[in-house]
């Protein structure tokens, strides 16, 4: 049987910020319908992979492919067209707050509309069913005209979830998406976000520090240690021993270089 192309694929990438090295070697292969949680702790590379994956980021050496594109081969126009069908979900939501939800939610139509449409749009909005809808099938219909500043972290996240689903991205990218939220919320973006790639056979690559919710919504587990992969394997195949390792180490390493540090002065 012939394997099908890749939606996202790293070919020796590395990537230095300045001299210092944030990701080495990296190879990965991404493929339709899977759902892949980057663990790892900080500073480990999740965000540099992420961003490298979205093309908001190129790498200082090796081959970034996305949605069947080299990237690193791509004029800006190109690469915003891949970028269309790619949505982020960031930590930080990346949402205005002085505006009102439905033109955060609206931001997911901005790689298709022209800046005057976009204009148009904020001072009398545009597409409001899609808009009503998408915060609906995130369980916050009752928010659209709210201040996005007044809405809870569990809404604000929901509100990004939304913007990425107007977008109607083929992968969506989420960037430690419950790191600032309670369990229960927790849950309940989780599952939310599994639900909206299922419900249209959507790719995720989701970076998360809870290993828990990594084991059970994912099928696929990448453990970055120091800017490497130090494995990629199915999720019932990693074992809270293996997961716990990758943490544990970086921590032992800390600490010997803590008590060395200490000893010098
Ligand atoms: N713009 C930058 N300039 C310099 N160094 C950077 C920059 N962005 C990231 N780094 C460094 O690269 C390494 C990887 O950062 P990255 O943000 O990818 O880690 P992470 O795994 O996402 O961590 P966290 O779990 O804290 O979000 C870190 O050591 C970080 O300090
Ligand atoms: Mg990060």
């Amino acid at each position: 049987m012939c394997q099908p192309d890749p939606i996202f694929e790293l070919n020796h990438v590395s990537h230095q910020f300045g001299t210092f090295q944030a990701l080495t070697d990296i190879n990965l292969k991404i493929f339709a319908g899977e759902c892949v949680a980057l663990v790892g702790s900080s500073g480990a590379g999740k965000s540099t992979l992420i961003r490298l994956l979205n093309g908001t980021l190129r790498p200082t050496e090796g081959e970034v492919w996305a949605l069947g594109r080299n990237l690193n081969q791509l004029s800006s126009r190109q690469l915003q067209q891949v970028q269309r069908g790619i949505g982020t979900v960031y930590q930080q939501f990346h949402l205005v707050d002085n505006l009102r939800v439905i033109h955060n939610v609206n931001a997911g139509h901005l790689g298709r509309w022209s800046f005057w449409r976009a204009l148009r749009s904020l001072i009398h909005p545009l597409e409001v069913e899609t808009a009503a809808k998408a915060l609906a099938q995130v369980g916050i219909p009752e928010k659209l005209y709210a201040r996005t500043d007044q809405l809870s972290g569990g809404q604000q996240q929901r509100v990004a979830l939304a913007r990425v689903l107007v977008q109607d991205p083929l992968a969506i990218l989420a960037d430690e998406p419950i790191a600032s939220l309670d369990p229960e919320s927790s849950r309940e973006i989780m599952d939310l976000l599994l639900r909206l790639t299922n419900e249209n056979s959507r790719t995720l690559v989701v970076s998360l520090h809870a290993l828990e919710f990594a084991r059970s919504h994912c099928q696929r587990i990448v453990g970055l240690r120091q800017g490497q992969i130090v494995f990629d394997a199915p999720a019932e195949q990693a074992t809270r021993e293996m997961l716990e390792a990758v943490y544990r180490l970086e921590r032992k390493e800390w600490m010997s270089e803590t008590v060395k540090e200490e000893k010098e002065k």
